[in-house]
């Protein structure tokens, strides 16, 4: 029995040492042949052993169906995005402010391309493939663990030949469709006469959000691996140190990542990788420049979203010539009116463009963009195509100048009007049906309620058979309603009422970014889901003056926020649909408790390893409260870095000073 258990783990060793050196090394040591014998020997083996099977095994990587759909996960470290960098002078700013604020000029990036794909973070204990996450918001990533196994190319478990394997660590990468593989797929959708991807990001994607694991291994999936997030047990230098030990870890890591150790080094670099941007098999839209250093990335820190210590540098955005043939005005769903141009038939890097948005009367005035005008229309990354600029040397006689002004509301031919100090002109009727078809269709986006087969054309049957009006009456459609509907049958009106059914239970920020307040998205949801606890009554109690402590939270949204809970028939709808069923669950949030009971914090200064947001959750979650200004019932200042006038006002009034370090010591060591 002994000899069958070695047996075993000796041909999950040749078959994992095999992956490792076709996807990471680029140099197979089996044929497809001798490769497919040992997994078979395996196979049968384990099927006549069951005892010995491990869930890590290679043959265990393609699992059951999940039924009940993604389960969301918080990242232990937020996966941000990066600041963006448009040409050589802001490459240049952005490596001028890093050695400015660092003080020194001599610093080490590590340049890697920047590959247009989706960002998952693949988390391992003691070795094992635990869990893998989507990006998500950033904040909170949906568990694709079963899709993510069916590639071959990630390992079910780090390489034992490294040195230490840390107990707990989560690795960043970006999972992509070669461009080969993307063809090769949309060959055979068509064939079954299936859906067709637009790119391969959006291939990859697909495959990846699939509930049955069998339809990804289908897939071609590739990844490369760049980052950390959380760690226990082992710790890294810089970059470079980081990348090679992943990739004897058995990850993936992108054979052109490369240290550039001066400014000119980093130009030259992006622009060797922009003009070999063809030769490449898969999608990239730049170069994603890092400080090396993780020692100065920590005394650099984040902004809100993005840390200070990279950029990613974008390629020139792809141009064609085409005609501006009319100009259209259209109307979304908090009013504003946007003009579009229609234009002659183009190809734009492989998508067939007939509009392209104007903005508004600025832009249209600013360009001087008139009807029958030959442009340049751009189109960088999934964005819907801009007009950069009028051929003013082809112009010809026969053009005409727009005017939004000129115009009533497309849909609801109610007036239109400027916002004062703002762009855009605006439709003021709050019962403007293509209003509150835009509303409608952000509620069920992917984003907000998710509800799968609510799209932009459901939507306008469903408005026009006056059964939806309001976010509420989706939750009052019933099968009767609309299985007689033309365009619906018995599955199609089933898979409706489920879809509607599973987004009931839903989350705090996934509601609150589906309402579509003015101004708040999905950071801003999320940051209100932290504040309020995930509770929407909490958020009805908010004042001005405390929203605008909020860290991320200013004036203006604030406002509008106050502006919309304080109309009654925005509260009746979100009333009915708590009423109808909807449940906000506050996720896989820590367990909280009452160490910090009775204990009041103010914060000053900023900090290396959290977030201010980070630190104030840190302490609500665990009874305490945060103030922002020192008093008599002060406790404790947590003070950073460049601390601000409450050290001083701390320090008069005998109010003890502690860091962020003694603040983690108090909750862990009780
Ligand atoms: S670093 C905070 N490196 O780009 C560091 N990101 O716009 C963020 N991406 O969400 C990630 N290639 O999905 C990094 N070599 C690379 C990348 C890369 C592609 C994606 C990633 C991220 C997005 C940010």
């Amino acid at each position: 029995m002994e000899a069958i258990k070695e047996k075993i783990e000796n041909l999950i060793k040749r078959i994992n040492e095999h992956n490792y050196s076709y996807y990471v090394l680029d140099d197979p040591t089996l044929s497809d042949n001798e490769y497919d014998e040992i997994f078979r020997e395996l196979e049968s083996l384990e099927l006549k052993y069951p005892q010995f099977r491990n869930i890590n095994s290679p043959t265990q990587r393609v699992g059951s169906p999940v039924k009940s759909g993604f389960k969301s996960y918080e990242h232990k470290i937020p996966m941000l995005s990066l600041a963006n960098a448009i040409n050589d002078d802001e490459i240049s700013e952005f490596h001028a402010r890093i050695s400015k604020w660092l003080n020194e000029s001599n610093i080490d990036f590590v340049a890697e391309p920047k590959i247009d794909g989706l960002g998952v973070s693949l988390i391992y204990k003691n070795g094992q493939l635990k869990r893998a996450l989507t990006r998500g918001d950033g904040y909170n990533g949906e568990d694709i663990t079963h899709n993510i196994k069916t590639i071959n190319s990630v390992p079910l478990e780090l390489r034992h030949s490294i040195k230490e394997i840390p107990s707990f660590i989560e690795i960043r990468g970006e999972i992509f469709m070669k461009n080969k593989d993307f063809i090769d797929l949309n060959s055979a959708q068509k064939e079954k006469d299936d859906k067709i991807f637009a790119n391969a990001r959006n291939a990859a994607a697909g495959s990846v959000r699939q509930l049955d694991p069998r339809i990804t291994s289908s897939r071609k999936l590739s990844i490369y691996c760049y980052e950390i997030g959380g760690i226990d047990g082992l710790s890294f230098r810089n970059q470079i140190e980081m990348l090679e030990y992943i990739k004897e870890a058995g990850l993936p890591v992108n054979p052109l990542s490369k240290k550039v150790s001066t400014l000119e080094k980093m130009i030259d670099y992006h622009a060797k990788l922009e003009k070999n941007r063809k030769k490449i098999d898969y999608e990239i839209d730049g170069t994603v420049m890092k400080v090396n250093d993780y020692s100065l990335r920590k005394t650099l820190g984040q902004r809100s979203r993005s840390p200070r210590w990279a950029v990613a540098a974008k390629f020139k955005s792809k141009k064609a010539e085409t005609q501006i043939l009319d100009i259209e005005i259209q109307v979304g769903r908090t009013g504003v009116i946007t003009p579009v141009a229609k234009v002659k038939e183009v190809d734009l890097s492989g998508a067939l463009i007939t509009s392209a948005t104007l903005h508004n009367q600025d832009e249209i005035d600013k360009k001087d963009i008139r009807i029958n005008d030959f442009v340049l229309i751009e189109r960088s990354g999934d964005v819907i195509p801009k007009i950069s600029e009028v051929i003013f040397s082809k112009r010809p006689s026969n053009t005409s100048k727009y005017n939004i002004s000129s115009n009533n509301c497309p849909s609801c031919k109610g007036l239109i009007k400027r916002i004062e100090d703002e762009a855009a002109y605006k439709c003021l009727n709050n019962d403007c049906s293509s209003r509150k078809k835009g509303i409608l269709q952000h509620f069920c986006s992917k984003n907000a309620m998710n509800i799968e087969g609510m799209g932009p054309q459901i939507i306008q049957q469903l408005m026009q058979e006056s059964l939806l009006e309001e976010v509420d009456d989706i939750f009052k459609l019933q099968y009767d309603q609309i299985v007689h509907l033309e365009r619906f049958q018995d599955k199609s009106a089933t898979n409706l009422i489920d879809s509607i059914s599973k987004s009931k239970k839903t989350t705090f920020s996934r509601f609150v970014f589906g309402l579509g307040i003015p101004h708040v998205g999905q950071h801003i949801a999320t940051i209100l889901d932290k504040e309020c606890n995930s509770s929407f009554d909490n958020l009805k109690k908010l004042t001005l003056e405390k929203l605008e402590t909020v860290d991320g939270i200013g004036e203006i949204v604030a406002q509008s926020i106050l502006d919309y809970l304080a109309d009654e028939k925005n509260l009746v709808v979100i009333q009915s649909c708590f009423s109808l069923g909807v449940v906000i669950n506050s996720g896989d949030k820590k367990e909280k408790s009452d160490l910090l009971k009775d204990l009041t914090f103010v914060i000053t200064g900023s900090f290396n390893s959290f977030s201010r947001r980070d630190i104030k959750r840190l302490i609500q979650e665990n009874g305490g409260r945060v103030t922002g200004s020192i008093s008599k019932k002060t406790s404790f200042l947590i003070s950073g870095e460049n601390p601000g006038s409450k050290l001083s006002k701390a320090n008069d009034n005998n109010i003890e000073i502690i860091d962020e370090k003694t603040l983690i010591q108090m909750i862990n060591e009780n």
